[in-house]
């Protein structure tokens, strides 16, 4: 599969909601490619955030795709809400569901791109019979509940792995990767064929947020 451009995906979940609108224009300034929303419902991971009254309130402050990541147990309740709220893409747990592909399948027919996260912990296996159904796969390089966490370096071997996958089932999924990244983790993980980079933590608590985007872009550039 033809490699893909590197793709810079702000999480908000470590932006300060009481200025949205704000950290958005920020994001656009600095060249984000996607705006990354996680969503927590308390179960699936110890954590609550948000649901579609935030993915709309995004959505009517940028114009960049909205990826929204689902934490949750039965996530199909939710997916028709978040398309109408205005997510591009829809990616879910293969843990936190037994009915992946109809699940991945109903996204589809929402008009959202389709994803699947798995866990650190979670082989590849999962999604070996589902590569005609997403559009997306997310390796979780952290335990998913909280931003701001450490990566975890068995990650890289995993990224790896997944591209093969991919390549080898020709599917011409994204390869995204959630958790710990930063100047000093993206490289590796782009060498390892990952194409799209969710940092939260990274961007948002940085002295310059909007240049940070800028110098992951450049951190996960190989040099000839
Ligand atoms: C973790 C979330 C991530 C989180 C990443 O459960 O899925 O999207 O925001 O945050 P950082 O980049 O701070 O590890
Ligand atoms: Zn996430």
């Amino acid at each position: 599969m033809p490699v893909k451009p590197i793709r810079i995906v702000p999480s908000i979940l470590s932006a300060d909601f009481a200025c949205l609108r704000d950290e958005m224009a920020m994001c656009e300034q600095g060249g984000a490619d996607w705006i990354h929303v996680d969503v927590m419902d308390g179960q699936f991971v110890p954590n609550l955030t948000f649901g579609a009254k935030v993915i709309d309130a995004v959505r009517r402050c940028t114009r960049l795709p909205i990826d929204v990541h689902l934490m949750v147990e039965h996530p199909e309740s939710y997916l028709e809400d978040f398309a109408q709220a205005g997510a591009t893409g829809l990616t879910i747990h293969a843990e936190a569901t037994v009915h992946l592909q109809r699940n991945l399948a109903q996204i589809r027919s929402l008009g959202c791109r389709a994803g699947v996260a798995l866990n650190p912990a979670t082989p590849l296996d999962a999604i070996v019979e589902a590569t005609d159904d997403i559009d997306l796969l997310l390796i979780m390089t952290v335990n998913p509940g909280f931003g701001g966490q450490k990566f975890i370096p068995a990650s890289v071997d995993k990224i790896r792995r997944a591209r093969r996958l991919l390549d080898e089932s020709r599917c011409n999924a994204d390869l995204e990767i959630d958790g710990g990244v930063s100047r000093d983790t993206i490289l590796q993980c782009r060498r390892a064929g990952a194409d799209a980079f969710v940092a939260g933590h990274a961007i948002f608590a940085a002295t310059n947020p909007s240049a940070e985007i800028g110098a992951l872009r450049i951190a996960a550039t190989e040099v000839a």
